[in-house]
């Protein structure tokens, strides 16, 4: 079987496609047949060993994948053909993947491979972050910073689905367009508007009740100081590349709580909850809530470009692998 591999960290375009033998599922593991799996700013770090967890190679990356059971361990309760989603440690971007039991999650047939593949990281992070760590109300603003990359789409839909307000901050007139598309309330061009008052302006002058931050940098603490009284900054990452320190005055001043967001540990800890999302974030997606479009499609040997996209500035909306 093709695999994306991994043998020296360094940039995306040292990663190999190698012929390797399909692995053999232990008892409690699930062999998928992978026809997508999700792309992320993480793989593209974790290649060069700049992730916060680093992996000696040689080793597959990809941790979210869309598919079929192949064949099943002995401890295994699934059939031949069942469609699932599955969240691997590492080695989704294979045409074979073995994942703990824990980890795959039977779908239906209607939901199409793209979407499934594009649904666990992306928008299981960002509805943890909403429903859990900021408890969104209806009826709430929510600033999304990096609006058209892949958290930045999950938050506007989801908060669409939440009630919320959205305000998209993004930085290209390509990108105008995309998060147009979705349906985002407002719009701030961060790269020609002063963040903090555009935000202000838009919300009568109180603020915003909650921020989605995957991008870091200078613009953290400018949507801070964007936010309303008891207002929630969630950290979800840094894309500009740089870690903020921010004042902490701003917290007192303002009652805003900066909230962490690591969505992968929680799944860790949580798995029931983490299940109970994960049942609703499908249940959006079979009521005809939710529509998972990934824009990027690449093949497997396309998968370099796929990661440059992110560490480039230049990815809008979801990055999937086709197999
Ligand atoms: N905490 C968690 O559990 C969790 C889960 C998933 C992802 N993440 C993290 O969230 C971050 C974003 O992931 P993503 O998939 O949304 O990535 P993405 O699709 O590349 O989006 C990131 C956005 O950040 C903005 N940005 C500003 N300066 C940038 C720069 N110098 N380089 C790249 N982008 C820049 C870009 O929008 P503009 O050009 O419009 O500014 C871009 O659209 C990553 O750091 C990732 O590791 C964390």
């Amino acid at each position: 079987m093709k695999s994306v591999v991994c043998t020296k960290l360094g940039e995306p375009k040292l990663l190999e496609i190698k012929e390797v033998d399909k692995p053999i599922p232990l008892d409690d593991e699930v062999l998928i047949k992978v026809e997508a799996a999700g792309v992320n700013y993480p793989d593209a770090l974790l290649v060069q060993g700049k992730y916060q967890i680093v992996v000696e190679p040689p080793f597959t990356p990809g941790n979210e994948v869309c598919g079929y059971v192949d064949q099943v361990g002995k401890n295994v309760d699934l059939k031949k053909g069942t469609k699932v989603i599955g969240l691997p440690e590492i080695g989704g971007f294979s045409e074979f993947v073995c994942i703990n039991k824990k980890l795959v999650i039977p779908i239906s047939d209607n939901i199409n491979s793209l979407a499934g593949a594009s649904l666990p990281i992306n928008y299981g992070t960002t509805y943890y972050a909403l429903k859990r760590r900021a408890k969104a109300a209806s009826g709430e603003s929510l600033l999304i910073l990096g609006a058209s990359g892949g958290v930045g789409t999950a938050s506007i839909q989801l908060g669409k689905i939440l009630g919320l307000t959205t305000i998209a901050a993004i930085g290209s007139d390509e990108k105008e367009e995309y998060v147009k598309n979705l349906g985002v309330d407002h719009i701030i061009r961060y790269d020609k508007e002063n963040l903090k008052e555009s935000a202000k302006k838009l919300t009568d002058g109180k603020g915003v009740d909650i921020v989605v931050d995957p991008v870091g940098g200078n613009v953290t603490e400018e949507a801070l100081r964007a936010t309303a009284w008891n207002g929630r900054l969630l950290v979800i990452g840094f894309a500009q590349g740089e870690i903020p320190k921010i004042p902490l005055n701003i917290t007192l001043v303002k009652g805003v709580s900066i909230v962490g967001v690591w969505w992968g540990r929680w799944t860790q800890t949580s798995p029931k909850e983490t299940a109970e999302d994960f049942n609703e974030l499908i249940g959006f997606i079979n009521e005809g809530k939710l529509d998972i479009n990934p824009k990027n499609v690449y093949s497997i040997e396309e998968v370099s470009t796929a990661m440059d996209n992110f560490l480039n500035r230049k990815n809008i909306g979801k990055t999937v692998i086709k197999f």
